[in-house]
């Protein structure tokens, strides 16, 4: 069995803080497109819920406010671990453990709902996580996967023929994500044998004022990829200049779908 942490602990300490203020800018601005799901998957009433992949905990703390049940939060990666422990110390319906999201430490059949946010994007093999949550959630039980992104469908506007590839999926390519996993989702649920349903969760298209705060928070992640595409310091402020411009204008619109998934375990 790989060790998880050698797999997930590559990134330098400021490296975690600013992917863990991501997470949680991230945590916010989806709660409203996330929340829905969770009633439509009674989570709420569910008494043992597993999030797997639960990175910096964010996710996990909203799923613990709504539900009366107890949460097993699981990731492979020690560091975001013991932040995410940190911030939910108060939470005494909640529990961690360190693992494999494709070798679950769980017997078959053990929870009522299996949730995960933004994890099969970053899976090395998709399937597999799918296959053994559908075996420890119970039979009747749900999976949620959501906000599972496809760049495909990326809209920006105004356009940079240089630029917009990178942000339309190649960087996710580049750091080893799927940039294509939402148009997957329903052939990796069903394939797992889940009664499926799909849908797309984010209808609401972003204010400039919502999509500014967010460059800014992740300035440093989009420099990086400029630069790492080997854009000149240059055309790195000539590009920003014009993002930030029609930003500051109210001008750019920017969109991509967040698919989710809703599978059903069948009666064995
Ligand atoms: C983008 S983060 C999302 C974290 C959290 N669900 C959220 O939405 O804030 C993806 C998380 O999945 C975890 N992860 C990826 N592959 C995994 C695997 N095979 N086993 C366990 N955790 C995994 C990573 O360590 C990371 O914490």
């Amino acid at each position: 069995m790989k060790k998880p942490e050698n797999r997930f602990h590559k990134r330098t300490d400021e490296e975690l803080m600013d992917f863990i203020k991501k997470l949680e800018l991230q945590a916010l601005e989806t709660a409203e497109e996330r929340l829905p799901l969770y009633l439509k998957v009674g989570m709420k009433d569910a008494r043992l819920i597993l999030d797997v992949g639960c990175g910096s905990g964010f996710v996990t703390r909203d799923i613990a406010r709504l539900t009366k049940g107890t949460v097993i939060a699981i990731d492979g990666s020690i560091s975001l671990l013991t932040f995410a422990h940190k911030i939910l110390k108060e939470y005494t319906n909640v529990a961690f453990c360190m693992g494999d999201a494709q070798q679950l430490c769980f017997a078959d059949s053990t929870f009522d709902l299996v949730t995960c946010n933004l994890l099969l994007m970053w899976a090395d093999n998709p399937q597999t996580v799918v296959n053994e949550m559908t075996r420890v959630v119970k039979p009747k039980g749900k999976i949620l996967a959501s906000l599972e992104p496809d760049y495909g469908g990326k809209i920006h506007w105004p356009e940079n023929k240089k630029v917009d590839p990178l942000f339309a999926g190649e960087a996710i390519r580049k750091k080893g994500g799927d940039p294509h996993i939402g148009r997957k989702l329903r052939k990796l649920f069903i394939t797992a044998g889940l009664e499926t349903v799909i849908g797309i969760g984010n209808n609401r298209i972003w204010s400039c004022e919502e999509d500014k705060q967010y460059y800014l928070h992740s300035r440093d992640f989009y420099i990086k990829i400029l630069k790492d595409a080997g854009l000149t310091g240059k055309e790195i402020d000539q590009w920003e200049y014009e993002f930030l411009r029609s930003l500051d204008e109210g001008v750019q619109l920017n969109f991509f779908p967040q698919f989710y998934a809703i599978g059903t375990k069948q009666k064995s």
